[in-house]
C-alpha cells in the first residue's frame, strides 16, 4: 500500500541523496515550501515529485522518480494523482512539466498522465537537445 505525503525535515538527507541533481539546499529549499511529495511503502520512501511553480503561479513538475525496485506498480501514478490533486485545491487551472526531447519513456509516461506537448527550447550550453514541454488544463 502506498502512502503519500508531504515531504518533511527528517527526509531532507534521503532526498538529498536520491535527488542528487538538485544540491542539498535546493532540496532544503524545496521541503521548507512544500514543493515535495514523497511516497513510502512499509514506511520506507520510495518515490518522490518535486515541484516549483512557473511564474510563481503554474505548478510545474521539474522531477518525478521512483526506486527502480518499485516501479511499474502504481507509485508514480500516486504521487502524480496526489499533486494534481493537491494543484487543483490550491485552484491551479495548469500544471506543467518538461522532459528531455529524445527521452521518449518518461514523455509517453506524462501523456499517460493528462499531458499534451506545447513546444521546445533549446538550451545551448546547458543541454545537447531541446527540452519539450507539455501542459494539462487542470480547470
Ligand atoms: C516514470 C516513473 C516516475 C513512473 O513511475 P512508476 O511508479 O514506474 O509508474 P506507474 O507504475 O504508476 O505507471 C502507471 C502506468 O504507466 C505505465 N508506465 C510506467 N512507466 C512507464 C514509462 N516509462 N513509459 C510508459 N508507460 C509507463 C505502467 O505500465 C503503468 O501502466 P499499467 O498500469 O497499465 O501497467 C518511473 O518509472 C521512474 O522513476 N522513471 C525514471 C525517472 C524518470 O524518467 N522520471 C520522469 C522524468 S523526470
Amino acid at each position: 500500500m502506498v502512502e503519500v505525503a508531504s515531504a518533511s525535515q527528517a527526509d531532507i538527507d534521503w532526498l538529498a541523496r536520491e535527488d542528487a541533481s538538485a544540491g542539498k539546499a535546493w532540496v532544503s529549499r524545496c521541503v521548507a515550501l512544500g514543493e515535495y511529495l514523497i511516497a513510502k511503502e512499509g514506511g520506507e520512501i520510495v518515490g518522490f515529485l518535486r515541484f516549483s511553480r512557473f511564474w510563481g503561479r503554474v505548478p510545474y513538475m521539474e522531477m518525478i522518480r521512483v526506486l527502480p525496485g518499485y516501479r511499474r506498480s502504481g507509485v508514480g501514478t500516486a504521487l502524480f494523482f496526489a499533486w494534481e490533486a493537491a494543484m487543483r485545491g490550491e485552484g491551479a487551472r495548469l500544471l506543467m512539466t518538461s522532459s528531455e526531447c529524445d527521452e521518449s519513456r518518461p514523455q509517453d509516461w506524462h501523456r499517460r498522465n493528462g499531458f499534451t506537448e506545447t513546444g521546445a527550447v533549446e538550451l545551448p550550453g546547458l543541454q545537447s537537445v531541446p527540452e519539450v514541454f507539455f501542459i494539462k488544463r487542470i480547470g
